[in-house]
């Protein structure tokens, strides 16, 4: 039987970098992405050209991008611009995929990029018809699509509109984002569904977090509701630095497994993940890991062992 294949983007290198206390360098980050790559992952979030004021991690990106670019060719590689003057720097170091950043309440952008709901709407709009214009693909995120932690819960017709608006800009994938880890199941099946409606399945995406435990709960919600496309960070790296309580994002790792163990094929191995986290948590010196790490672990050991054991001492 041919599984259904799912696409995920592994944004461990932006939104999972850019909010850790330890700063990795180019060269750190550039071994990161070679090691999801290598696990088989076709599409990465690389970086973000934002202010380096407001997000220090990431003041590396025009260094960052060509050393990724030069190193695999064939990888999908989007990276975060806030603004315009975003996508000039990323198109000077030869982005070939922006993603712009629209949040659903009028206090998360003015939080996150300084701007209220309208400018931030009409940026958007302005970075994804330049972004096309020269010809580069384009993502849109729909932040605090669930819950905004300074309003409250977001009403689902202004997600919606706001979607529909970027759908409307000509942005290829629109990522519906649960920036603080608050849907649970219930509510992204609902939500998604009503939005698969207004969006083609092959733009549609979710970004979701594990604040509360249910980010894999909420992907297979996603799924039922006929979802395909993920954002997943390695390790569960992640947070926002601008969205008090956002926690770790949802695993790849957990995904991958959920999703390999339901019938849907990813691409991607998992011992190749767990490289990456090893790789990940030495460097940035803590533990890293979704819901099934020391499973994961354990089985990996199990199959070293077994395969390191002579033929005759299995037998004894
Ligand atoms: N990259 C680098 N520098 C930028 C920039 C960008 N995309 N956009 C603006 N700047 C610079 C300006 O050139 C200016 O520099 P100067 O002080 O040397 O003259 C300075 O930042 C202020 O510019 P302004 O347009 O007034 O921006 P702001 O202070 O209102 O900040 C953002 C707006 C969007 C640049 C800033 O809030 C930001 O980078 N936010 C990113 C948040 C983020 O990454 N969140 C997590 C991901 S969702
Ligand atoms: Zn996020």
């Amino acid at each position: 039987m041919t599984m259904e294949a799912i696409h995920i983007t592994d944004v461990a290198p932006r939104d999972g970098l850019q909010n850790q206390p330890v700063h990795l360098g180019a060269n750190d980050k550039l071994r990161l992405v070679q090691l999801l790559a290598a696990a088989g992952v076709r599409s990465v979030e690389a970086t973000s050209f934002v202010s380096p004021k407001a997000v220090p991690q990431m003041a590396d990106a025009a260094e960052l991008l060509p050393l990724v670019h030069a190193a695999l060719p064939a990888l999908r590689c989007s990276v975060l611009v806030p603004n315009l003057k975003g996508l000039e720097r990323a198109h000077a170091a030869g982005a070939a995929e922006i993603a712009v950043v629209l949040s659903a309440t009028e206090t998360m952008n003015q939080r996150n990029i300084n701007m209220g709901l309208e400018q931030a709407t009409e940026v958007s709009e302005r970075t994804l018809a330049a972004a096309q214009a020269l010809g580069l693909r384009t993502r849109a995120y729909v932040a605090v699509a669930f819950d905004c932690p300074f309003e409250g819960e977001t009403p689902l017709a202004e997600v919606l509109r706001l979607a529909q608006r970027m759908q409307a800009a000509g942005a290829g994938e629109i990522v519906i984002a649960d920036t603080i880890g608050s849907a649970s199941p219930g509510m992204v099946k609902q939500r998604m569904r009503v939005l698969a409606e207004a969006i083609a399945p092959e733009r549609l995406a979710i970004h979701l977090h594990d604040t509360r435990g249910m980010a894999v709960a909420n992907a297979w919600a996603a799924l039922e509701a006929g979802i395909r496309r993920f954002d997943a960070s390695v390790g569960g790296i992640g947070g926002c630095p601008f969205a008090p309580g956002a926690a770790g994002n949802l695993a790849t790792e957990d995904l991958v497994l959920m999703a390999e163990r339901s019938g849907f094929a990813t691409g991607i191995s998992l011992d190749g993940l767990l490289e990456a986290i090893d790789f990940a948590q030495e460097r940035l010196q803590r533990p890293l890991g979704g819901r099934a790490i020391a499973w994961l672990r354990r089985q990996r050991e199990n199959t070293n062992s077994s395969n390191n054991t002579s033929p005759e001492t299995a037998t004894t």
